[in-house]
């Protein structure tokens, strides 16, 4: 058995619904794949489906041709992902919802797939900064509820914040664990509260920048490249915005600016121009750069 196989032996015969093909739920899919484990892919949208599993594919024959991994190793990823319904909730294990950044539709769905999944089967949601334990009691099963919070690019980055909500069990959270582990990630358990640790402190950061710019202080590039030289940032903070997307960006200071009551949490109105102008970064061609 190799380490890979080793590390995820548990997780070898469960399985994986991932809900929403988009950005994150594509990169998650991914690897849990990669991890070898049955990974079955959804989306509302059918396009989007098809979009993020191509993506995925893509993904893997770029590996194969720059010698990172070889060819039968890609096709054997993809023998273990599959495209779904909501319906395979019925017979997964965990189920993982990447979907639209809204307390009202992520509760919508969880009420859903309550009514599909088996007792045992453990909810997590990879929202960026909505309340867990919310969602856990839409969800009608707080107790088996977790956020599993991702970084984008998914295949690369090592983090996945765990959130306990206030009523997430013991068990629900060690199985959590134990599965980011077994996906070759690296699990930082946290508390629920808007934004939990990463975006409380990110987000912040991104609408100053977009409030700098608005304001004239400096180019889009000067801002960048303050914290790409200065701090030593791998990409300045408007960069990395376009990188999560505008839309998902306003999303979650708008949570923060609600769940928290602060006005230093109000989204700067660039932003929101943006967003209503279909402005989303590079998933939409273009955001403060052009893609
Ligand atoms: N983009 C990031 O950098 C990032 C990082 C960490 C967490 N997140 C969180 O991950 C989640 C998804 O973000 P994303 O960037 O992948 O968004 P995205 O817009 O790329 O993809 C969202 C997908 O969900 C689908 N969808 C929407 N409503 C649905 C429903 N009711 N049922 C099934 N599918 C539905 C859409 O068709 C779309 O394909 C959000 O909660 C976001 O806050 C995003």
């Amino acid at each position: 058995m190799s380490e890979a196989e080793t590390k995820n032996e548990p997780w070898m015969n469960r399985r994986v619904l991932v809900v929403g093909a988009g950005t994150m739920g594509g990169g998650i899919a991914q690897v849990a794949a990669q991890a070898r484990i049955q990974t079955i892919l959804s989306d509302a949208d059918p396009a989007s489906l098809e979009r993020g599993l191509n993506a995925i594919g893509s993904r893997w024959e770029r590996l194969a041709a720059s010698g990172n991994r070889n060819p039968e190793e890609s096709a054997e990823f993809a023998s273990f992902l599959r495209s779904g319904t909501l319906a395979d909730a019925a017979t997964a294990d965990l189920i993982i919802e990447a979907i639209v950044e809204k307390r009202e539709v992520k509760s919508a769905l969880f009420a859903e797939l309550a009514s599909i999944a088996g007792p045992s089967a453990i909810f997590a949601s990879n929202t960026s900064s909505i309340s867990i334990s919310a969602l856990g009691t839409a969800s009608g099963r707080p107790d088996r509820f977790v956020g599993m919070h991702f970084f984008n690019p998914v295949p690369v980055l090592p983090l996945v914040e765990i959130v306990r909500g206030l009523e997430t069990s013991d068990q629900s959270l060690a199985t959590s664990v134990a599965f980011v582990t077994a996906i070759g990630k690296t699990p930082i358990v946290v508390d629920d509260a808007p934004g939990f640790v990463a975006n409380r402190v990110l987000l912040p950061m991104i609408n100053e920048a977009i409030f700098t710019l608005q304001d004239g202080i400096a180019a889009r590039q000067s801002i960048d490249d303050v914290f790409k030289l200065g701090m030593s940032h791998p990409m300045g903070p408007l960069a990395l915005a376009d990188l999560i997307g505008l839309d998902v960006c306003l999303d979650i200071l708008e949570t923060l600016h609600h769940d928290f009551g602060e006005d230093k949490y109000r989204p700067a109105p660039l932003l929101r121009r943006m967003v209503d102008a279909g402005k989303l970064g590079r998933k939409s061609g273009e955001g403060f750069y052009t893609y």
